[in-house]
């Protein structure tokens, strides 16, 4: 609920070194995550969500567990992560903590993807 009415980390990162993007088809929810990284290390993270209320948490929350961690951990944050940190979540709401992992992975590998190619 907390993260619900404020969320954390809630903005656009023009100079992100990579970004992630997930949607389920099914609610029509959205989630672009932005990283920053410096030595290996997320040093901030950000998104913008068009969602559901459980949705916007489990982003609020991908980002508080994400931030800090270096990108192999940060990979291995989990569903199961999120939706612990938040004390639960309804049952017709687990779908959504998919978006923030699915996002925040891919904004990782396109981080790998854009130091490769540089
Ligand atoms: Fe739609 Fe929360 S606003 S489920
Ligand atoms: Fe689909 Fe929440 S209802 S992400």
């Amino acid at each position: 609920m907390e993260h619900f009415m404020c969320p954390q980390n809630a903005y656009i990162m023009p100079d992100a070194d990579a970004a992630g993007s997930a949607g389920d088809p099914a609610c029509g929810d959205a989630l672009t995550v932005f990283i920053k990284v410096r030595d290996n290390i997320i040093q901030e993270i950000s998104y913008l969500v068009f969602g559901c209320c459980a949705s916007i948490a489990t982003s609020s929350m991908t980002s508080v567990l994400a931030k800090g961690k270096s990108l192999e951990e940060a990979l291995n944050i989990t569903e199961e992560d999120i939706i612990k940190a938040l004390d639960g979540l309804p049952e017709n709401k687990v779908h959504c903590s998919n978006l923030g992992v699915t996002a925040l992975r891919k904004a990782i590998n396109n981080y790998y993807k854009n130091q490769a190619a540089k």
